[in-house]
């Protein structure tokens, strides 16, 4: 974390006694003046994660379909799992992207539905490519509700993608970004995301039913400073990357490959889901956590956060002794 970040943090705790400002006043103002877009365009949260569950509240209904990457971040499930609108899961392709032509297919005719997409995806790590996105873009159903979850935008733009807000920019709507400060700015913890939208009455619809307080007094004033520190973080990102395909080349000589990541962990394929699962028990009885990965397609595959060196040596050590 840069230490302007952290200085922000404990100038901030004198009012932490205090009620914070409703719905994150100061970090929307930073965030329009940064992204230049109305302030009534933005809408900050307690994390992306509650922004996907306001936007579920808000827009998933009797009647309407809602269309996800499966596996994706949990919060899709849940959201199909309230039960409101017909739960549509797409199946990645191989390569551990979001199928944008089978999603779009899936979408009713006549715009009632929802479509939520991540890319890169959680937890595969891996990018759809601008072609398919320009061709989702001009190609799902009028009325649509498009909701790109933008959760590793900073190591998607570090791996040479296109921002993505670029042509929702062109693109009419509806449509919903969601961004965190979880992921490159470090600040999971402290919850703080935010979503961008086509216009401004899908955001008044989130904040008719968001909570009052949503983002609190430290987390707002990181998430202000934060954006101040963008050399520091996309310097960060990079350091990430470099051990992150460190990481990738060690672990495909012992034979655990998986899809492209564009992210800040590595998906990998280690046969079948009994070894996965035996793989993962060795490692956490040596003190190194990484995640299984529950889904009919993805069950052989381990989800391992890039850590650091240090860790990325234990992780090694104990699949090592193991003999994978
Ligand atoms: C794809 C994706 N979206 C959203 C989130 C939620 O992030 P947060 O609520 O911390 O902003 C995550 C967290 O892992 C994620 O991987």
């Amino acid at each position: 974390m840069p230490a302007r970040v952290r200085e922000a943090i404990v100038a901030a705790l004198p009012r932490a006694g205090r009620y914070p400002g409703v719905g994150g006043d100061a970090l929307l103002t930073a965030l329009a003046n940064g992204l230049d877009l109305p302030r009534e365009r933005i809408i900050a949260g307690n994390g992306s994660d509650e922004l996907l569950w306001l936007a579920g509240a808000a827009f998933l209904h009797t009647g309407s379909r809602f269309v996800w990457p499966r596996p994706g971040f949990t919060r899709y499930a849940a959201m199909a799992a309230a039960g409101r609108a017909e739960s549509v899961p797409i199946p990645l392709t191989r390569s551990g992207v979001n199928d944008l032509a089978a999603m779009t297919a899936a979408c009713a005719a006549d715009g009632s539905s929802v479509m939520i997409i991540a890319t890169p995806n959680n937890p595969t790590g891996a990018a759809a490519t601008p072609d398919e996105i320009d061709l989702l873009l001009r190609t799902r159903p009028t009325g649509t509700l498009l909701i790109i979850d933008d959760a590793y935008h900073e190591y998607s733009q570090a791996a040479g993608l296109p921002d993505l807000l670029a042509p929702l920019r062109a693109t009419p709507g509806p449509w919903l970004l969601t961004r965190t400060f979880s992921k490159a700015y470090a600040l999971a913890g402290l919850r703080v995301g935010y979503a961008i939208a086509s216009d401004p009455g899908l955001i008044r619809s989130l904040n008719g039913i968001r909570p009052t307080f949503n983002v609190n007094t430290l987390a707002e004033s990181a998430a202000v400073a934060a954006l101040r520190c963008r050399e520091e973080m996309r310097s960060q990102v990079l350091a990430t990357v470099a051990e992150r395909e460190w990481l990738r080349g060690r672990l495909g000589a012992l034979g655990l490959r998986g899809p492209v990541s564009a992210t800040n962990f590595l998906a990998v394929d280690c046969g079948d889901p009994t070894r996965a699962a035996r793989i993962r028990e060795h490692l956490a009885n040596t003190g190194v956590l990484v995640a299984g990965i529950d889904d009919p397609d993805w069950g052989s595959h381990l989800r391992i956060g890039v850590g650091t060196r240090e860790e990325h040596t234990r992780l090694l050590e104990g699949l090592g002794r193991m003999h994978v």
